[in-house]
């Protein structure tokens, strides 16, 4: 009997293809999620998933899944599935790593530049009609070459902004729970240095941590305090890792300059005070958004699951 493999949001075609090459599939093609009953039900029917960050694959939700042997994500982030609880019912889990750490690196500068340089605040007031006329103090923002970047986070992604800021000239320095070796650093040309010292001297402070219990509101009204009152907070991660309320009040109060911010604690609905700080640039989690990225996403997680129903060692496993 053919394998089942459930896609619980539209996936770019070529995976589709691919899937319907090697399992039978049931696709649920909206852009938007099911509701969790009938996640649960589509779900119950396959013994694979292919899901997004947009489907909660609880413990409950696993254990009432008893055919399910693989839930594969279409991200590198996985803090929507219950890792521990997949291990425990012999789930495997995949993701997406590798393909957009370059399309995501690209991103958080493209967010650190556009906010140095007020690029949204500037189109917006130029549509509205405000342009008088060229002033000398119109519109200024701040420097980015020369300046100093934090980077919390070194992993690839971090790693992969850290090469970006080699080209403007920048200072970098990262904070990580695990130091890099002095290989890595050396050919980054990255300082290690304790989280507040970073905080303290960094111009730009870019995010890219996963989400773990330890990292979630690492950023919050004391680590704000520590900032420059001209540092801009970049975060392409995930929203829990920053505080909504807290940055919010740092932007409203001018405690910090200003922020790019692509993810949120409640998406699609970023806390209403965010969406009034003038200085903060907020986009809709769009980091790995390039028409490539996205489709070998697709790509990975379906070759992931039928890996999986094949009973192959599937090439983007993680563990508990
Ligand atoms: C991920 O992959 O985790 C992103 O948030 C979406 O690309």
């Amino acid at each position: 009997m053919a394998h089942r493999v459930f896609v619980t949001k539209r996936l770019y075609p070529q995976a589709i293809d691919y899937l319907t090459q090697h399992v039978e599939v049931d696709y649920h093609d909206s852009p938007v999620s099911p509701p969790p009953d009938e996640l649960l039900m589509r779900s119950g029917l396959a013994d694979g998933v292919v899901c997004q960050l947009t489907d909660s694959f609880s413990r409950e939700v696993i254990a009432a899944l008893p055919g399910v042997k693989a839930l594969c994500n279409v991200a590198v982030g996985y803090d929507n599935i219950d890792v521990p609880a997949a291990a425990e019912h012999g789930v495997v889990v995949t993701n997406t790593p590798g393909v957009l750490t370059e399309t995501t690196a690209d991103f958080a500068f493209s967010l650190l530049m556009a906010t140095a340089r007020r690029v949204a605040e500037a189109e917006r007031f130029l549509r509205a009609g405000e342009w008088g006329e060229w002033r000398i103090d119109l519109m200024c923002g701040q420097d980015i070459f020369g300046s100093t970047l934090g980077l919390v986070g070194m992993g690839r992604i971090g790693q992969a902004v850290a090469r970006r800021a080699r080209g403007f000239g920048m200072r970098v320095l990262y904070h990580d729970a695990f130091r890099a070796s002095e290989a890595v650093e050396s050919e980054l040309g990255v300082e290690f240095a304790s989280l507040n010292d970073l905080l303290a001297q960094s111009d730009f402070v870019s995010v890219h941590v996963p989400l773990l219990d330890s990292t979630h509101g690492m950023m919050g009204a004391e680590q704000f305090g520590r900032m420059k009152p001209t540092a801009i907070l970049i975060n392409t991660s995930r929203g829990p890792v920053v505080d909504p309320e807290a940055l919010a009040e740092a932007l409203i109060e001018g405690e910090i300059g200003g922020a790019g911010i692509d993810v949120f604690v409640h998406e699609p609905t970023p806390h209403p005070r965010l969406l009034r700080a003038p200085n903060a640039l907020l986009t809709p989690h769009i980091a790995s958004a390039s028409v490539a990225t996205r489709t070998e996403m697709c790509m990975m997680a379906a070759r992931n699951v039928v890996a999986v129903l094949h009973g192959e060692s599937p090439p983007n496993a993680v563990s508990a």
